[in-house]
């Protein structure tokens, strides 16, 4: 088979079979079947969402996390209300997923009542894609803000070595359906994620994505790897990375300032900080109110006259939720390299490897 033909994602499965088989992996590492619940719901949504980067082909590098005894599969997440509120939770060097799915869940609480919720979380772990928390948000009807730091990856402006995350900035609101609003960006031209995926599926990049360790720039993703990601907007990018540092690290008591180590190094935990808000949305206005002015806002978007050559405009989250709508009625797409390594995951806990549609 050529390179090519092997990097083709032309095999599918369902969401269900997913998780099931997310599900699988994790107890048989000593994830608790709730929590293995919350896990691989968190993973295949990014799946869905055309997200692949940050999706079940992650779980890899978290069970061999916990196979080195850097990831605690079994910890207790605590939870202490600050003030009515401000929540802090300890991950315990637990699953992100599981530390900040709990942090969401008691903003929006907290905003039910008094209009604003906020968690900070320390001692985590990565969580994958962000927008699965703005979603969180959405379906309880909340706006909401959600921030991460990461692990080195992007040099500081000015600076050539390795040292903000790659950090993503998210937020969101409801609007009607077709309308909720959902931005969740990383700092980077690229996310890193997109550069593993490349490397995994043996495709090149483009040439503005990274420079290697000489600081030339390159279309190899293994190179790419051993160099630094370029921020968007040079100062602008490096300004919203620093960003996510001071509300994630800073503030939580978790790593900061390059502390935070990766997911895919295995040698000691990651100390990732996140900082998540819930914020209600008919405080001034009604609800319905608000979600007609949602509406709004995406037909005004959508139907801006479009520049030449552009076919087609779309709202922040659009093409996320399109390609969710496809997805859950096609299966996932993945390659056969990709199938393997999930499989072979699975063989080592004995569960039954993954079934294609
Ligand atoms: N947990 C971590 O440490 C970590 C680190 C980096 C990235 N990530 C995740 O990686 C994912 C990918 O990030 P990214 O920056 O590569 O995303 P991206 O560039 O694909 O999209 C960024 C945003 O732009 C919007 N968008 C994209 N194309 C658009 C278009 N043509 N018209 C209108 N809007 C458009 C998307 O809806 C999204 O909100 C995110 O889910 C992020 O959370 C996670």
């Amino acid at each position: 088979m050529s390179s090519d033909a092997m990097a083709e994602a032309n095999q599918r499965v369902s969401a269900q079979e997913a998780r099931r088989l997310l599900q699988d992996i994790l107890k048989g590492n000593g994830v608790s079947p709730e929590n293995a619940a919350i896990v691989s719901k968190c993973m295949v949504a990014a799946d869905l969402r055309g997200v692949d980067t940050h999706g079940m082909n992650r779980i890899s590098s978290y069970m061999e996390r916990v196979r080195q005894g850097v990831l605690n599969p079994a910890a207790e997440v605590t939870l202490n209300q600050i003030t009515p509120v401000v929540a802090q939770v300890d991950a315990g060097n637990g699953f992100g997923f599981v530390a900040a799915h709990r942090g969401m869940a008691a903003a929006i609480e907290a905003a039910k009542v008094y209009g604003i919720g906020m968690a900070s979380i320390k001692h985590s772990n990565h969580f994958g894609m962000s927008a699965w928390l703005v979603q969180q948000a959405i379906d309880s009807d909340m706006m909401s803000l959600v921030f991460t730091n990461s692990s080195p990856a992007l040099p500081v402006f000015g600076g050539k070595s390795k040292m903000l995350g790659v950090s993503p900035i998210a937020c969101g609101a409801p609007g009607r359906g077709k309308s909720d609003f959902i931005l969740d960006m990383a700092p980077s031209i690229a996310a890193r994620g997109k550069i593993y995926k490349a490397k995994r599926r043996g495709e090149k990049i483009p040439l503005d994505w990274a420079l290697d360790s000489e600081g030339r720039p390159t279309d190899d993703p293994a190179a790419a790897l051993e160099g630094v990601m370029l921020p968007m907007g040079g100062p602008k990018g490096s300004a919203l990375a620093i960003m996510m540092d001071v509300f994630s690290g800073v503030l939580s008591g978790s790593a900061f300032a390059g502390g935070v180590t990766n997911p895919y190094d295995p040698s000691k935990p990651a100390n990732v900080g996140h900082f998540l808000v819930a914020i209600k949305p008919d405080l001034f206005i009604s609800m319905d109110d608000f979600r007609d002015r949602m509406d709004h806002l995406y037909q005004t978007v959508v139907g801006s006259d479009k520049a030449a050559g552009v076919e087609r405009i779309y709202f922040p989250g659009e093409i996320e939720k399109e390609a969710q709508a496809e997805r859950e009625m096609l299966g996932i797409p993945l390659v056969q390299a990709e199938i393997d390594v999930l499989n072979q995951e699975a063989a080592r806990v004995n569960a039954a490897g993954l079934s294609i549609l």
